[in-house]
C-alpha cells in the first residue's frame, strides 16, 4: 500500500437505527423506521432495529473495538427521536447523556468523534405532520442541531448535517423500499429541497455553537450509459443529474441542475443562498457505479438502472469497482473546481456471507480486497490533485441493514445477534495493521 499524507483520517462510520437497540428507553420517542419496521413485508426477514447490536447497552465495548482498531475517527449518528422524542421542543437530557458518554469515551481512546444529525430515523410525530414533504421539517431539524451541539459541540471534531439526502428521498419517498415508505416518484421533489433546507438552516445553527468543521454526507454513483445510442446517453444523463448533482450543484452555490422532478414552485426567495451556506468537507459515500439504459415505452422513469456486467459482486448484488471511486473524485474536481470543498469518503464498505469457521474465526478475503481496491483508488486520486483527507469503511459491525433486515453483513466485526458476541473479521486486522503504517 503506498503511503498517505500525514494527518489523513482513517476510520469507521456506522448509525444510530442500525445498530443501537433499546428504542424504548430514556424516553426515545418512535421514528419512521419503527414504524415502517413493523409494517407486514417491508423488512426481508420481518425484523426490526428493536436490539440491532444493543450498542445502547454495549457502546463501551463497542470502543474498546475502535481504540483496538487504531482508527483516528468514530462516524456515528444520533438518534434524533432520543433528543426530541417528538421532534420538536426541549432536549431530552437522558438521551443527550448517552452520546455525552460516547463521545467522552471515545476522546479518552485517541478517537475523533464524527456525529451525523440525520441518518433516516425522523421522528414519527414529525412525519404524521408531513414528514420532509413539510417546509416546517427544516426548521425543526434546525432546532435539532442547536440544543445537540449545545450539548456536543465542544467535543465533536466533525458535523454531519445528513446521510444520502437522495436515498432518503429515491427509496424513502420515491420509490417506498425504505421509511416512510411513500411512492410518489418524482412527486418526491420537495423532500429534496426541504432537506437541503434544513441542511442549511442547521449549518448556520451549528456555527453558533461549534468551531469544528461542518459537512454533509452524500452517494455518489458514477453512472455507465448500457449502450452508444443517444437515448442511453440521455438516460445515463438524467440519472447522473438526479443521483449526482440533485443534492451537490445547490450546496456549492449553483442552484439546481435540469434534472427529472425539479420544481421550482417549491423554491423560495432565499432557500438557494441558506442551501450554499459555505461547508468545511464534502462527505462523500460510495459503494458502486450504475448502469443506466433508455426506459421501455410507457415507463414512468426517464431512465432504467441496469445490473453492469464483467464485475465481482458483493452479497447484495453490488458490482466491486473501486474504479469507480477514483473516477467519481476526479468527476467532483473537474466539475465543482475551486468550489469544491475538502473531502472525506464517508462510507465505503461491502457485504458478504461471512461465518466463523470451527475455530471460530471468521475470514473475509473478499473484504480485503475490496478496501483495498478503494483505499488505493483513493490514493491515485489524492495523486491526481483531488483534495481527499478521510476514509470511513462502512461498518465497525454487522448491523440492521434498513429493508435488508440482519440478512447484509458489512462489518469489520462480526456479530452473532442472538449472543451480540462480537468477532473481529481478518479485515479487522488488516485494516488496523494499515492505519497503523
Ligand atoms: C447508508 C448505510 C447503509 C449502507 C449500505 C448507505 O447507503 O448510509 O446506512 O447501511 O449504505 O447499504
Amino acid at each position: 500500500m503506498p503511503d498517505f499524507p500525514a494527518g489523513f483520517r482513517w476510520g469507521v462510520s456506522t448509525s444510530a437505527y442500525q445498530i443501537e437497540g433499546a428504542t424504548t428507553v430514556d424516553g426515545r420517542g418512535p421514528s419512521i423506521w419503527d414504524t415502517f419496521a413493523r409494517e407486514p413485508g417491508r423488512i426481508v426477514d420481518g425484523t426490526t432495529g428493536d436490539e440491532a447490536c444493543d450498542h445502547h447497552h454495549r457502546y463501551a465495548e463497542d470502543t474498546a473495538l475502535l481504540a483496538g482498531l487504531g482508527v483516528s475517527a468514530y462516524r456515528f449518528s444520533i438518534s434524533w427521536p432520543r433528543i426530541q422524542p417528538t421532534g420538536a421542543g426541549p432536549a431530552l437530557t437522558a438521551g443527550l447523556d448517552f452520546y455525552d458518554r460516547l463521545v467522552d469515551g471515545l476522546l479518552a481512546a485517541g478517537v475523533d468523534p464524527v456525529a451525523t444529525l440525520f441518518h433516516w430515523d425522523l421522528p414519527q410525530a414529525l412525519e404524521d405532520a408531513g414528514g420532509w414533504l413539510n417546509r416546517d421539517t427544516a426548521a425543526r431539524f434546525a432546532e435539532y442541531a442547536d440544543v445537540t451541539a449545545a450539548r456536543l459541540g465542544d467535543r465533536v471534531k466533525l458535523w454531519i448535517t445528513l446521510n444520502e439526502p437522495f436515498i432518503h428521498m429515491s427509496l424513502g419517498h420515491g420509490m417506498g423500499v425504505h421509511a416512510p415508505g411513500r411512492v410518489l416518484l418524482f412527486d418526491a421533489f420537495p423532500v429534496a429541497h426541504h432537506q437541503l433546507l434544513g441542511h442549511g438552516l442547521a449549518v448556520a445553527a451549528l456555527r453558533a455553537r461549534t468551531a469544528s468543521p461542518v459537512a454533509i454526507a452524500n452517494n455518489y454513483s458514477p453512472v455507465r450509459p448500457a449502450g452508444d445510442s443517444d437515448a442511453d446517453r440521455a438516460a445515463a444523463a438524467a440519472y447522473d443529474a438526479l443521483h449526482n448533482r440533485l443534492f451537490t450543484d445547490p450546496l456549492l452555490g449553483l442552484g439546481y441542475p435540469d434534472a427529472p422532478g425539479v420544481d421550482p414552485t417549491v423554491v423560495r426567495d432565499g432557500d438557494l443562498d441558506v442551501i450554499a451556506a459555505p461547508i468545511d468537507v464534502l462527505g462523500v459515500n460510495y459503494y458502486n457505479p450504475t448502469g443506466i439504459r433508455a426506459p421501455e415505452e410507457g415507463s414512468p422513469l426517464p431512465f432504467e438502472i441496469v445490473l453492469l456486467d464483467g464485475y465481482p459482486r458483493t452479497a447484495f448484488d453490488w458490482p466491486v469497482a473501486p474504479d469507480g471511486l477514483r473516477e467519481l473524485l476526479l468527476q467532483l474536481r473537474d466539475r465543482y473546481g475551486d468550489a469544491l470543498p475538502e473531502i472525506q469518503v464517508t462510507e465505503s464498505g461491502c457485504a458478504y456471507d461471512d461465518a466463523p469457521d470451527a475455530q471460530g474465526r471468521v475470514n473475509d478475503p473478499e473484504r480485503i480486497a475490496y478496501l483495498d481496491g478503494h483505499v488505493r483508488a483513493v490514493h491515485e486520486a489524492i495523486g491526481a490533485g483531488v483534495p481527499v483527507t478521510g476514509y470511513f469503511v462502512w461498518s465497525l459491525l454487522d448491523n440492521w441493514e434498513w429493508a435488508e433486515g440482519f440478512t447484509k453483513r458489512f462489518g469489520l466485526v462480526h456479530v452473532d445477534y442472538p449472543t451480540q458476541r462480537r468477532t473481529p473479521k481478518s479485515s479487522y486486522a488488516w485494516f488496523r495493521d494499515l492505519v497503523r503504517r
